[in-house]
């Protein structure tokens, strides 16, 4: 009997053996699965923690949180792990406040936070390459030691490429310039690439270019490799898959594609440790495939970039694709229908347009003022500005469990939540209250390594039983 041919004993299959090893090695985890952020700080402190603890890769969600709450989040969680336990931060670009990014890279710069979660980028930042750059230094044997980890998230080739290549020399050369890397660094810069993983996101919850796993990995493994023959960097660029991962079946299938990792992110809302309200969490369980839409997202709403939400128990999709849409079409807030108006004062925003365009215009008089100069003299900008408070404000109302307010419950999740609670239906963990975020992932990789095995050894029982000739469709 050839060896290949060796049926493995079912069950033998070890976690750690998915996917690529020098993932756990060189993130101290126990395997490649990686949790990723969830925004406002619903991928919290403890959900964190509890990863940690479990040696899983988890990402703090910083996104749309003041730096000082990132600051104190940070602290929160050292203290509660011991050395050498992994986590890191979301580092989210922020197109409209770019000095946001500079106060996050201070941040974890001085806190030696070794590991972030970059997203939503177009082109890299000068702070991201600065991250990034600082505290490269030679090792004896010639090679870089890199300081900081960068996990970059992407949907689009382009803007994968960049992650590829070693980060923009004009860039470093800046940063070098103004001091804030030093010659050393910037020297090496130019023998690493910007991203140590790049994960591949397909059809997710929350932002999302709804691309399809199956083939977006596969492209962004020959697009690494093409870049690695152009650039020779030493350096393998590890390929991750996201998006649509909530059960064994669908994590198999990501690492039979090709992917170092795998991310999960819609079912880690759904658990104990997750920042957001029980009511949110009990509508979570309850979703079915069907039970999705794609709504604006608040964030970048005026380049029509998607989110995906629950649809079931909330209008949320349906009014913000509204407001989208009077976005598009009229000239400034004065020209919505006097109807209209009174209906989305009283049922979406629950106040005035005027009540809301004096809070939004004191937060960016303190934070942006050339932003609230331009939405002054232009009234397209003041209506998204306006309309953008609707999505902070019902993301907070999802967060907070206002349960009168339910039906405008922004919340971000896709199709993976409702393939796990299918899975988990039956088993202890159908009830949300006991799939804590760790044991989610330890089942989740547990079962999936079983179900490779099984595949696999299923493949080779076909092929001791089926003569051995190619199919007849080979042969003519
Ligand atoms: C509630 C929620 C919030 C999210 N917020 C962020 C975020 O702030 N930053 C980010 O990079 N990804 C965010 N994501 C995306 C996840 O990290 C992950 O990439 C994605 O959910 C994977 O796809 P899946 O939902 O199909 O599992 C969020 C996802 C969800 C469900």
């Amino acid at each position: 009997m050839r060896e290949s041919d060796r049926a493995l004993p079912h069950g033998a299959l070890p976690p750690n053996t998915l996917g690529d090893s020098s993932f756990n090695t060189d993130h101290g985890v126990r395997y490649a699965y990686v949790a990723g952020a969830m925004g406002n700080g619903i991928a919290s402190e403890e959900w964190v923690i509890r990863l940690a603890r479990a040696g899983i890769l988890g990402f703090f969600g910083a996104g749309g949180l003041p730096t000082s709450r990132t600051a104190s989040a940070v602290r929160r969680i050292r203290a509660a792990i011991v050395p050498g336990q992994p986590f890191g931060i979301n580092f989210l670009h922020n197109p409209v406040l770019p000095a946001v990014e500079d106060e996050l890279t201070d941040l974890l710069l001085a806190e030696k936070v070794r590991h972030i979660e970059a997203s939503a980028f177009i082109r890299a930042t000068p702070a991201l390459i600065r991250y990034r750059v600082t505290g490269l230094r030679q090792r004896p044997d010639g090679g870089v030691e890199i300081a900081n980890k960068v996990m970059a998230k992407v949907s689009r080739p382009e803007v994968a490429r960049q992650f590829f290549t070693a980060p923009d020399p004009a860039i470093v050369e800046r940063l070098r310039r103004a001091g804030a890397v030093t010659d050393e660094e910037a020297r090496l810069a130019r023998l690493v690439p910007l991203a140590d993983d790049v994960c591949a996101e397909a059809d997710s919850g929350g932002h999302t270019d709804r691309r399809v796993a199956y083939t977006l990995v596969p492209h962004f493994r020959r697009l690494r490799d093409e870049i690695a023959a152009e650039t020779r960097l030493p350096q393998r660029v590890r390929i991750g898959s996201a998006g649509g991962i909530g059960t064994p079946d669908a994590a198999a299938a990501a690492f039979m594609l090709g992917a170092d990792f795998v991310m999960t992110g819609s079912i880690n809302q759904c658990t104990p440790e997750a920042g957001i309200s029980d009511t949110a969490k009990d509508m979570l369980a309850q979703a079915d495939l069907p039970d999705f839409d794609i709504a604006p997202a608040g964030d970048m709403f005026e380049i029509g970039a998607k989110v995906q939400v629950l649809k079931r128990g909330s209008l949320f999709a349906s009014r913000a694709n509204r407001l989208y849409d009077l976005y598009r079409t009229l000239p400034d807030l004065g020209a919505i229908p006097a109807e209209t108006l009174r209906e989305i004062e009283e049922r979406y925003l629950g106040r005035s347009i005027d009540a809301v365009w004096q809070e939004t215009s004191g937060f960016y008089a303190g934070r942006a003022p050339g932003e609230l100069a331009e939405a002054e003299a232009n009234p397209r900008k003041k209506m998204a500005m306006v309309f953008r408070w609707y999505f902070v404000h019902c993301g907070r109302l999802a967060i907070d469990g206002r349960s009168d307010q339910r039906a405008n419950f922004q919340i971000h999740s896709g199709p993976a939540m409702a393939a796990a609670n299918r899975w988990l239906k039956g088993t202890p963990l159908e009830d949300w209250r006991r799939r804590n975020v760790d044991v989610l992932a330890d089942r989740l990789m547990e079962e999936t390594a079983q179900l490779f095995d099984e595949r696999l050894n299923a493949v080779r029982d076909n092929r001791r039983d089926q003569p051995l000739t190619a199919p007849r469709v080979l042969r003519r």
